[in-house]
């Protein structure tokens, strides 16, 4: 099957990408494997005429909307990321009557919908470098309590106020479990992503992306780390470190939208170019500007 995929790839001028919470066969064969803003700045500057995009629909919208002119596919077209629909209808209008000074800062796991309400996009990775770089005193931080209460500790000078959603996987990972873990390997290093509860990311030595989870550990002459995300980054995590140790909350952090990406899914996307991410074109127009603003300020 990797071969087969080798070789539609190179007849149909196609370029993989990949999350890094898809099962690692998956990321084994992507061109591209990385966190949500890695991704983007890839899809943005592609120029390869078919994107296959293995990860969730947000993923594949924001390829699409960056590149409205490229064939953008999914494997898995159904998977989807249930914190991108967790804002409430009429919420962002009711901030923006309430507050003078808004700025609404959309995390890009998030419906394209809510991307074109919104004044810029942020991922983990450069959320408290763009929210500072805003001109605005107030933010209403859509959908993540969790990463916008994290942004708000760091960036004390704003008003952050946050909306109430959050992401499913990340929300089950408890203190209690992250306490187990500690006294099962007491000289790990805690290492969460900040979509974390805030409980969890107290009681954490770093916080970061996937991308930043996985540079740190690299980086890092610890030898044993417990890492509170999703567990298919352990793949990236253990090729990279054969002589390190990495545990996991148990149960293991596990995202099923992700893992519906398989081999299997993508030969057949790119033989039959079937699943194809299409946005209505004023959504597209509309969600393009708070992505190109976050590529700009990310920078
Ligand atoms: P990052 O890879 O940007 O850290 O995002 C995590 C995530 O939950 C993607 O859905
Ligand atoms: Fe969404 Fe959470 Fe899955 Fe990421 S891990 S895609 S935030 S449900």
């Amino acid at each position: 099957m990797k071969n087969q995929i080798e070789q539609l790839k190179r007849e149909k001028n196609a370029v993989i990408l990949a999350h890094y919470y898809v099962p690692h066969e998956v990321q084994e064969i992507a061109d591209y494997v990385g966190d949500s803003f890695y991704l983007a700045k890839v899809a943005k500057q592609s120029d390869a005429d078919i994107i296959v995009f293995c990860g969730v629909q947000f993923m594949g919208e924001s390829a699409k909307i960056l590149n409205p002119d490229k064939k953008v596919l999914m494997p898995e077209p159904m998977a989807d990321c249930p914190m991108a629909h967790m804002v409430a209808d009429g919420v962002i209008e009711e901030m923006r009557n309430t507050y003078d000074d808004l700025a609404v800062v959309c995390y890009i796991n998030s419906t394209a919908a809510l991307k074109c309400k919104s004044d810029v996009c942020v991922t983990s990775s450069n959320a408290i470098k763009i929210v500072k770089a805003l001109p605005n005193k107030n933010i209403f931080f859509i959908p993540d309590k969790n990463l916008g209460s994290f942004v708000a500790k760091q960036v004390p000078e704003k008003n952050i106020i946050l909306n109430d959603g959050c992401c499913p996987i990340h929300a089950k990972i408890t203190a209690a479990q992250l306490q187990r873990e500690k006294q099962s390997h007491p000289n790990a290093l805690v290492l969460t992503h900040p979509e974390c509860e805030a409980e969890v990311v107290e009681m954490s030595d770093f916080v970061g992306s996937t991308a930043e989870i996985i540079d740190f550990s690299k980086e890092s002459s610890c030898k044993e780390f417990i890492v509170c995300t999703e567990d298919g980054v352990d793949f990236k995590l253990v090729t990279d470190n054969p002589d390190k140790h990495f545990y996991y909350p148990n149960p293991h952090p596990c995202c099923a939208d992700m893992k519906l990406n398989t081999l299997e899914s993508v030969l057949a996307v790119l033989e039959k170019e079937d699943k194809e991410i299409t946005v209505d074109s004023d959504i597209c127009k509309g969600a393009l500007k708070p992505l190109e603003r976050m590529l700009e300020l990310g920078k």
